[in-house]
C-alpha cells in the first residue's frame, strides 16, 4: 500500500471537514512494513505481493531494493492499481486508516507457485489479511509444509476468520482492538488481553501475543498457557502508524536468527523496537536499523 497521510488535530466526524496541518505520501502496507523491519534489524528478506503497472507500484519495487528486500516474487498488474491506505493522524498520534487493496488483491496461485522455492530456504513466514484471505490461508499451508515457522497477524480483522488460520499459526499476533473484532468481547486492560489471548490460543495457535500498545502485550503458548504481560518503557508517541508492524517484523528477525529465545524475549525486544518506530513520523519511515538499537538488544 501506498499511504497517503494527513495529521490533523483530531480525526474528523461523520459529514465533517477539518483542517490538517501536514500531508505525506510514504510507502505502507502491513506485510511490507513487517519485511521492511525485519530486513533493518539485518534479516534476509523476500517480498511476495503484486502492485499495479503504475507509478506507485514502480516507486514501491524500487523501495524493496533499497531496503535490501529481494523483489523475485513481486508481481506487477495491469488489472488493478497499486494499493492505498488514507491514513489520518491525530494530535495523539492514533489514527484512522482506510484501504483499498487494489492489486494485493489479485495475488493468487501462481504467484504461490512461484514462490515455493524460496519458501524451502525460509525460516519463517509471516501472512497478513491485506491480501485475499484464501491466498494467506494457502501460504500458511505451504510453510507447514516445508516446515517454516508462521507468523499470522490477522490484519485488518475480521468477525468470522477461517479456523483454520488458527491451526496454521506457530505465532498469532494482533492488537487489542483486532482481538476485540475477532472475539466479540472488549480488551482495555492486560487482564482482557489475557482472558482473550486464552481463548484465541484454544482455537488451536501455537502461541498467541496481543500488543497493547504503551501497556506492552501480553503472551502466552500451548506449552505454558498462563498469560505473562510484558511491559515495555514509556516513550512520546508522534505516530503510532504501523507501530505494530514494527513489532511483527522485529519478531520475525528474532524468531528466524535466535530460535532459542524464549517467547517472553521475543516480545520484550520487539516491544522495544516498536518504540523506537512511534518516536517518528511515519511508517517505514520510522522503523529502526540495525545501528540504531540499544546495545542490549544487538
Ligand atoms: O499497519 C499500518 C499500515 O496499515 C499502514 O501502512 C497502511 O498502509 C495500512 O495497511
Ligand atoms: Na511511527
Amino acid at each position: 500500500m501506498t499511504d497517503l497521510v494527513s495529521q490533523a488535530p483530531r480525526l474528523p466526524r461523520v459529514g465533517e471537514t477539518i483542517h490538517g496541518h501536514k500531508f505525506f505520501i510514504g510507502f505502507g502496507g502491513k506485510g511490507a512494513n513487517q519485511c521492511v523491519q525485519a530486513a533493518r534489524m539485518g534479516a534476509k528478506t523476500a517480498m511476495v505481493c503484486k502492485v499495479g503497472k503504475d507509478v506507485f507500484g514502480d516507486n514501491y519495487i524500487q523501495n524493496f531494493k533499497n531496503n535490501g528486500i529481494s523483489t523475485d516474487y513481486v508481481e506487477q498488474t495491469g488489472d488493478a492499481a497499486t494499493g492505498a491506505a488514507t491514513i489520518i493522524v491525530n494530535d495523539t498520534g492514533e489514527n484512522a486508516i482506510v484501504i483499498v487493496a487494489g492489486a494485493n488483491m489479485l495475488l493468487g496461485d501462481a504467484e504461490l507457485l512461484k514462490m515455493q522455492g524460496a519458501l524451502s530456504h525460509a525460516k519463517v513466514l509471516i501472512c497478513q489479511l491485506e491480501i485475499s484471505p484464501d491466498t494467506s490461508l494457502k501460504a500458511l499451508r505451504a510453510a507447514r509444509e516445508h516446515h517454516v515457522k508462521t507468523i499470522f497477524n490477522p490484519a485488518p480483522a475480521v468477525p468470522d476468520l477461517s479456523p483454520e488460520f488458527y491451526k496454521l499459526s506457530d505465532i498469532f499476533c494482533c492488537n487489542e482492538s483486532e482481538a476485540e473484532i475477532l472475539l466479540g468481547e472488549t480488551v482495555a486492560t492486560v487482564e482482557d488481553a489475557g482472558k482473550v489471548s486464552l481463548k484465541l490460543l484454544g482455537r488451536g495457535c501455537g502461541s498467541v501475543i496481543v500488543t497493547l500498545g504503551s501497556q506492552g502485550c501480553v503472551v502466552l503458548s500451548a506449552q505454558d498457557s498462563c498469560p505473562k504481560h510484558i511491559p515495555t518503557t514509556k516513550v512520546t508517541s508522534v505516530d503510532t502508524t504501523g507501530a505494530g508492524d514494527s513489532f511483527i517484523g522485529a519478531l520475525a528477525f528474532y524468531l528466524a536468527y535466535y530460535p532459542s529465545l524464549s517467547l517472553e524475549e521475543l516480545a520484550r525486544r520487539a516491544n522495544v523496537v516498536a518504540g523506537l518506530s512511534v518516536q517518528k513520523e511515519g511508517t517505514q519511515t520510522s522503523y529502526p536499523y540495525q545501528r540504531d538499537l540499544p546495545e542490549e538488544l544487538l
